[in-house]
């Protein structure tokens, strides 16, 4: 990977999942290991690119050369993200965000109440990419579409009702993306697509990353 597609380029990237605290002790999470995203990261560096990697909580070590932001929930990641978006020329959010927090979380330690049932108010998290999106002057925005059906109608529709200039699908039914150490991504953008094949992280990282160098390039021309 001697070719430095990204040399001199400062890549931001999102990975894993947010937690969204219920209480003390409790909180929403999500499967996302934060594989997928710190392999981006690992290979944007290896492409010769600045990068800075907002993580989420995982237990991964930081890639080689690359700069880490840790945060816990979808505002801290909203938050971290926005606060380096004017100097970042390429985004990649392979950050599983929870999309809902709840309302209201308990300052002590929720008690169970003889059977009934808990109720917990969810209120929507802020749309990271989204926010990106509607910049005046934003980055090159590369999203991630985690999909159980449709996918390819999903992820399009995403493509198109955030704005961006590519989205990476994945199939996560069936133990599939989450966690896993392989993946397979179907890519769009505009006017194209491509397949990637199940295959290593690390390997599909590096694919990808390739794509995103070649599009940014095209945009830029
Ligand atoms: O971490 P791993 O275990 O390796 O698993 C990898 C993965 C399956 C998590 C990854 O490949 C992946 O698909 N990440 C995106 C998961 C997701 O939340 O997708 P989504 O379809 O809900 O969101 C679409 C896009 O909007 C994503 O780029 C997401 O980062 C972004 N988003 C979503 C919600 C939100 N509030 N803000 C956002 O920016």
């Amino acid at each position: 990977f001697g070719d430095r597609l990204l040399a001199g380029r400062r890549v931001l990237v999102s990975a894993g999942p947010t937690y969204e605290d219920i209480d003390p002790v409790r909180f929403i999470g999500n499967r996302s290991s934060g594989r997928m995203g710190f392999a981006v990261a690992a290979a944007a560096h290896e492409a010769g690119a600045d990068v800075t990697l907002v993580a989420g909580p995982v237990s991964l070590p930081t890639p080689v050369g690359v700069r880490r932001i840790d945060v816990r929930s979808a505002r801290e990641m909203h938050e971290a993200v926005l606060a380096n978006a004017a100097t970042t020329d390429i985004y990649v959010g392979a950050a599983a965000v929870g999309d809902y927090r709840p309302e209201a979380p308990a300052s002590d330690k929720l008690k169970k109440h003889d059977g009934q049932p808990l109720h917990l108010e969810l209120t929507e998290n802020p749309d990271i990419i989204g926010a990106l999106a509607v910049l005046p002057s934003h980055p090159f925005l590369v999203g991630f579409a985690a999909e159980t059906q449709s996918i390819a109608d999903y992820a399009k529709d995403k493509l198109r009702r955030k704005g961006l200039d590519m989205i990476a699908a994945n199939d996560v039914s069936a133990g599939r993306g989450f966690e896993v150490a392989e993946n397979a991504l179907h890519i769009y953008w505009a006017d194209g697509d491509a397949v990637l094949p199940n295959m290593p992280k690390t390997e599909l990282a590096r694919q990808l990353v390739a794509h995103i160098a070649d599009r940014y390039r095209t945009k830029r021309t």
